[in-house]
């Protein structure tokens, strides 16, 4: 297992260019399994994750090429729709796939995706939406059978906005004749690029972005042709490495509007951030921000997956805030690690404590998940000192060569292999 060893106490300055979107790109690559016709990818970001999916397309009969972030997938044999166990306990977006085959083929078989350090991470959600689709749902040695005689249109209202939940019913719906309608549907920006892709396979999708979406089905989707948007998350993930370190950065190729919630947010916290078409810039002196509390919601609340890049840039705030975890039940893992660096911080619930510290000291800490491994190596950015990042490939999972981009904005960062 690889880990990263960082030397505190450099401020970052440059322009780096942001990747395609992980969790756009998660959800449209599984929509590849709608169509037998071709179908090309750009801007497909070089991930674990990516290459999970990659595996998993390739055992159920697609076949698939990848390469310098263009990703074709073609079928010249019967799919399985079996997605097994080894495949999908790497990653739980596995289960996108259970729409787009129940859809084709009436027919889907996955194991049920386990939880993680975040969460349990059931699948209530898309097994109910299923049902009122007329999928029927049975159970088999730790599988998840669907099936259906027939598929009909239908409405469907969510308990919760499940970002996954509202993809993967959209896939489903989108080769089912009539006009389903989604309600209490998530509103993440990825949700809108994998209707764009949809729409351009031949489906017919209006809403999607909104709480509502209406799918009118195709009898059979096309090939198609589609480049991913950028990655808020990754934006995000700089945006707050720049506040936190100090320094001027400029990140191109994003979609400014897409993280509008953390650019208040810093702005709040005295971070002079600048937004155009395209682009970003922080520019940030490095000295302790003021204190800004956090509650993390749905798009367009702030996201949950920025929660742990943010308290590592609150660690040093002049005085206390809240960081409140609203969309996952254990969310918190990062904060012990932090502590370990000399931040002072409690839990209590779903709610952290943080009181600003003046300094952080590097220590060796570990990497839960990929949002908080990515904040740990934040945290080590702006601490005095050495610090060893363990667990690295949970950053892999998220953050393409995520050390080669901070080393060209200065930072001292490299990967020792073990
Ligand atoms: C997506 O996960 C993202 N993953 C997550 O990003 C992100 O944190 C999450 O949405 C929330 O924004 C991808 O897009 C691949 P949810 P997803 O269904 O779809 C509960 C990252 O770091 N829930 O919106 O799994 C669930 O337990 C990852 O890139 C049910 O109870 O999230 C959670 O508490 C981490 N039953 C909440 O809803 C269900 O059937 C939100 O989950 C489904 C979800």
């Amino acid at each position: 297992m690889d880990n990263f060893v960082i030397h505190g106490g450099k401020q970052l300055n440059g322009e780096i260019r942001i990747g395609g979107s992980k969790n756009a790109a998660l959800p449209i690559l599984a929509a590849t399994l709608l169509t037998r016709d071709r179908c090309e990818v750009k801007n497909v970001p070089e991930l674990r994750d990516i290459r999970s999916t990659f595996e998993l397309l390739n055992y159920l009969g697609k076949n698939c090429f990848y390469g310098y972030g263009d990703f074709v997938a073609e079928e010249r044999v019967p799919l399985k729709l079996h997605a097994p166990y080894d495949l999908v306990r790497k990653m739980r977006a596995s289960m996108l796939v259970a729409g787009p085959l129940l859809a084709r083929f009436k027919k889907a078989r996955f194991s049920l995706p386990g939880g993680c350090s975040i969460g349990l991470r059931p699948i209530d959600i898309h097994l109910e939406a299923f049902k009122k689709l007329g999928a029927s749902v049975t159970y088999e040695k730790g599988d998840v059978v669907l099936s259906a005689k027939k598929l009909k249109a239908a409405r469907v209202k969510f308990r919760f906005p499940s970002v996954g939940a509202t993809e993967n019913l959209m896939m489903c719906a989108s080769l089912i004749e009539g006009r389903t309608v989604l309600e209490n549907c998530a509103r993440e920006p990825e949700i809108a690029d994998l209707a764009l892709a949809l729409k351009k396979m031949g489906a017919r999708i209006k809403g999607e972005g909104t709480v509502r979406i209406e799918i009118f089905g195709a009898a059979r989707l096309k090939g198609l042709k589609h480049s991913v948007m950028p990655d808020r998350i990754e934006t995000g993930t700089f945006m707050l490495a720049c506040a936190a370190a100090g320094g001027r950065v400029r990140l191109s190729g994003v979609v400014p509007k897409t993280v509008d919630v953390l650019t208040r947010h810093l702005r709040q916290a005295g971070i002079k951030v600048s937004a155009f078409k395209d682009a970003i810039e922080i520019n940030s002196s490095g000295s302790k921000p003021r204190p800004v509390n956090i509650i993390t919601r749905p798009y367009p609340g702030f996201p949950t997956d920025l929660q742990a890049p943010w308290m590592a840039f609150m660690t040093r705030a002049r005085g206390a805030c809240s960081v409140h975890e609203r969309i996952f039940e254990n969310r918190f893992i990062h904060a012990a690690e932090f502590c370990r660096m000399g931040a002072d911080i409690s839990v209590q619930d779903k709610t952290a404590h943080i009181r600003g510290v003046d300094a952080l000291l590097g220590a060796p800490v570990m990497a839960s998940d990929l949002r908080a491994g990515a904040a740990l190596v934040i945290a080590a950015l702006a601490a005095k000192g050495k610090t060893l990042v363990r667990r690295v490939y949970h950053i892999d999972r998220g953050y393409e060569k995520f050390e080669d981009k901070l080393r060209r904005l200065g930072a001292d960062i490299e990967r020792v292999k073990t």
